[in-house]
């Protein structure tokens, strides 16, 4: 067992103290919550899953110069993260209306947007995350407005380059959540890409379809949840058939009877 220091359990992640100064290691949970934790569930498999989705999204968005917490993963469940301090913000992505966009306009599910729409969240669970305006954001100094052009701007482009990526492998990239961090340097801070990129935090619709590969299939009671994050691997080349990781989630999940 290991004695490292817990720092944080969040909903879907552990975070612990990182091997040197300045390191954290995020461990991904296979709990899956909806609706600010009212709906509180499993998905098999989902924390490896998550894991291995997030690095390789984190890596390629690496090389396009997005910037972010991501060092290394560690094994299976676990990656070497830069500490930050979180821009306590939820940036919401939107191509296609879905989800909260949709019941509170009243715009069909599914409706392509005529342009990319940014919406941000105030990170605050006992408020249940509220939708608030860049006006909020500066008025209550949660981020300044330098750093706001910098978070809107990687949000952009992360998003021209994962509708990219997803449109390659069959899927459409509707909505996104993302997240953003502060690191110090000397007397200056600069923002970085946070969190995870992963099913958890997506929308994602096989184009032909229309099939739910993403958290929405647990929302909604949907079923099918682990074998969706699965498709969503193995489109993107994770996991190749037969490779051992797939054969100890596919033998985990027998074994719990699923
Ligand atoms: P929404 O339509 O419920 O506002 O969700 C928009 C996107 O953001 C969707 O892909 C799911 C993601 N999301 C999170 O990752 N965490 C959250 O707490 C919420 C509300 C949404």
């Amino acid at each position: 067992m290991s004695r490292r220091r817990q720092i944080y359990e969040g909903k879907a992640k552990i975070l612990y103290e990182g091997p040197e100064p300045g390191t954290i290691i995020q461990y991904f949970k296979d709990d899956a919550t909806a609706f600010n934790a009212e709906k509180k569930g499993t998905i098999n498999g989902k924390g490896v899953i998550n894991n291995r989705i997030s690095e390789h999204i984190f890596t390629l968005l690496g090389h396009i110069g997005i910037p972010s917490h991501f060092i290394r993963r560690l094994n299976m469940r676990e990656q070497l993260v830069k500490q930050v301090e979180i821009v306590p913000i939820e940036v919401i992505v939107r191509n296609v209306a879905a989800g909260s966009l949709s019941k509170r306009l009243g715009i069909e599910e599914g409706t392509p947007l005529p342009h990319t729409l940014l919406e941000y969240c105030y990170k605050d669970d006992a408020l249940g995350d509220p939708l608030v305006a860049e006006e909020h954001i500066a008025c209550f100094g949660w981020a300044s407005q330098e750093e706001m052009q910098d978070i809107s701007a990687m949000a952009i482009r992360i998003n021209d380059f994962m509708a990219g990526m997803f449109a390659g492998i069959g899927v459409k990239l509707v909505d996104f959540k993302l997240e953003f961090g502060r690191v110090f340097e000397g007397d200056f801070s600069r923002i970085i890409l946070a969190d995870e990129i992963s099913p958890d935090g997506c929308r994602l619709w096989d184009i032909k379809t229309n099939e739910k590969l993403d958290k929405d299939r647990f929302r909604r009671d949907l079923g099918g949840e682990a074998e969706a994050y699965q498709e969503v691997a193995r489109r993107l080349g994770l996991f190749p058939e037969g490779s051992s990781e797939v054969t100890d989630l596919n033998s985990e999940r027998k074994k719990r009877g699923k």
